[in-house]
């Protein structure tokens, strides 16, 4: 009986770790994959965008877009979903915050071409889309 327990208890201690590590295999996967933001200066009347994007550990820095230039970062999700970027974007006299990429919102809906989630800064709002084709302002000024 003693055998069997010596035997059976680190035979399951085994297993569990076995699967545990198995189970962290599959979220490191989801790990490396990059999704690639594009943010593009649509503005009427050549308006110079300025932006500024930046997560809780990664400040992106500030940058300037002329018309149809284009701003492109990438990020990975964090094992607990919670990957959030903001973008300030100010333009003429008209200036806010944007969420340029969270996990929760666009893990699924970004994956459609490439993971990528592109954004247009146009005069009457931010638009997103994730086929480079439809657009809806999802941020109207
Ligand atoms: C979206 O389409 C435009 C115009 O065809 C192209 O220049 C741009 O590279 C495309 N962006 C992506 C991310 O595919």
């Amino acid at each position: 009986m003693a055998n069997l327990k010596e035997f059976f208890l680190p035979l399951l201690l085994t297993v569990l770790i076995f699967y545990s590590l198995a189970f962290d295999v599959v979220s490191e996967d989801r790990m490396f994959i990059y999704y690639h933001i594009h943010i593009t200066n649509d503005l009427p009347s050549n308006s110079i965008l300025v932006l500024h994007c930046k997560s809780k550990n990664r400040d992106l820095g500030q940058t300037s877009l002329s018309l149809r230039q284009d701003f492109t970062f990438k990020t990975e999700i964090n094992a607990w979903r919670t990957t959030l970027f903001f973008c300030h974007v100010t333009w003429d006299v008209k200036q806010r915050y944007f969420e340029g990429f969270r996990a929760t919102r666009d893990e699924y809906r970004c994956k459609k071409l490439q993971h990528s989630c592109m954004w247009s800064v146009r005069g009457d709002g931010i638009y997103f889309s994730n086929d480079n084709s439809t657009w809806t302002n999802e941020y109207p000024w």
